[in-house]
C-alpha cells in the first residue's frame, strides 16, 4: 500500500482550510507512539492538553498540572509529529499572573521542544496577553467557553450558556491575533454564531457540527478513559476493551506455560 504523500500542517494552513470551508482536525496527545500514530492517520493538528491531568495522571481536574510536566509530554509528542501542527497548553497559574510570565513560559516551550504553538484559555481578560505573546512570534490558539481552569469558578464542568460573554471573548481572542480558538462545551446555535463572525477558525468540542475543525480528547475517542464520558464523546474504538482482554489472555498463556513457545525463545 502506498501512502499519499502529504505535507507538514503549517499556521497558514488554519486560515485556509477556514477560507475554502475544509474542517481541521484535531486530536489530544501526550506520547510519541500515540502521537507517531495519530500524524500517520492524518491529523492536522496534535494538542498537548493539559487534560493529561485527567486521563493521564487520574486527577479530577487540570489544575494540579505543572509546566514541567507538560514541557515533559510536549517534547515527546512534537518529536513525533511528521506533518501534523503541534499545540500545547500553558498550564494553570503559568500565564495569568502577566504577560511577562505567559512569555517566559511559553518561550520555554517554543525554545525547549519542537511545538509550533501554545494554547491558553481564557476571552477577554486573556486577550492583552495573547497581543503580547503574538507581537514576540509566539503562534497562539485560544480556547473559550468552558475553560477547565477556571472549573472552580465556573461552578463545575457545565455547557456555557452565556451568550453576550463567550461571543465577547471569541471576538476578543480573534482580534489579539490568536491563529485559531477552541469553542468548548458552548450551544451549537452559539458556535455557528461565532464561527461566522470571527476571522479566524474555531475548533469546536461539545460546540456541535459548524465550528470550522473539531478535537477530541484522544482517550476518549478511543474508549480507553472510561471514568466519565461526556455527551459529545463519540468513541471510534473500545481501547478500554480490547487491552483487558488482550491482557488477561496473556496472563492465561502464562499461567498455563503456553507463553512463551519454542518460536519465542532461544536456543
Ligand atoms: O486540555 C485539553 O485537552 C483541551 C481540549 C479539551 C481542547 O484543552
Amino acid at each position: 500500500m502506498t501512502t499519499p504523500t502529504r505535507r507538514p500542517f503549517t499556521l497558514s494552513d488554519f486560515a485556509r482550510c477556514k477560507t475554502e470551508g475544509r474542517k481541521i482536525g484535531v486530536l489530544t496527545a501526550y506520547d510519541y507512539t500515540t502521537a507517531r500514530l495519530l500524524d500517520e492517520a492524518g491529523a492536522d493538528c496534535l494538542l498537548v492538553g493539559d487534560s493529561l491531568g485527567t486521563v493521564v495522571q487520574g486527577w479530577d481536574t487540570t489544575l494540579r498540572v505543572t509546566l514541567d510536566q507538560m514541557l515533559y509530554h510536549a517534547e515527546m509528542v512534537s518529536r513525533a509529529a511528521r506533518n501534523a501542527f503541534v499545540v500545547a497548553d500553558l498550564p494553570f497559574l503559568t500565564y495569568q499572573v502577566s504577560p511577562e510570565q505567559a512569555i517566559e513560559t511559553a518561550g520555554k516551550y517554543l525554545k525547549g521542544t519542537q511545538c509550533h504553538a501554545v494554547k491558553l484559555e481564557g476571552g477577554v481578560t486573556t486577550a492583552p496577553t495573547i497581543k503580547r505573546l503574538v507581537s514576540c512570534g509566539i503562534p497562539v490558539m485560544g480556547h473559550v467557553g468552558l475553560t477547565p481552569q477556571s472549573v472552580r469558578a465556573l461552578g463545575g464542568f457545565k455547557v456555557q450558556r452565556d451568550e453576550t460573554r463567550v461571543l465577547a471573548d471569541a471576538q476578543a481572542v480573534a482580534e489579539s491575533g490568536a491563529f485559531a480558538i477552541v469553542l468548548e462545551c458552548v450551544p451549537a446555535d452559539l458556535a455557528k454564531q461565532i464561527t461566522a463572525s470571527i476571522s479566524i477558525p474555531t475548533i469546536g468540542i461539545g460546540a456541535g457540527v459548524h465550528c470550522d475543525g473539531q478535537v477530541l480528547v484522544t482517550p476518549d475517542m478511543l474508549g480507553l478513559f472510561e471514568s466519565f464520558r461526556p455527551k459529545f464523546v463519540r468513541r471510534y474504538a473500545e481501547l478500554a476493551d480490547t487491552i483487558r482482554a488482550a491482557a488477561s489472555e496473556y496472563l492465561k498463556d502464562v499461567r498455563e506455560q503456553t507463553f512463551p513457545n519454542d518460536q519465542e525463545s532461544f536456543s
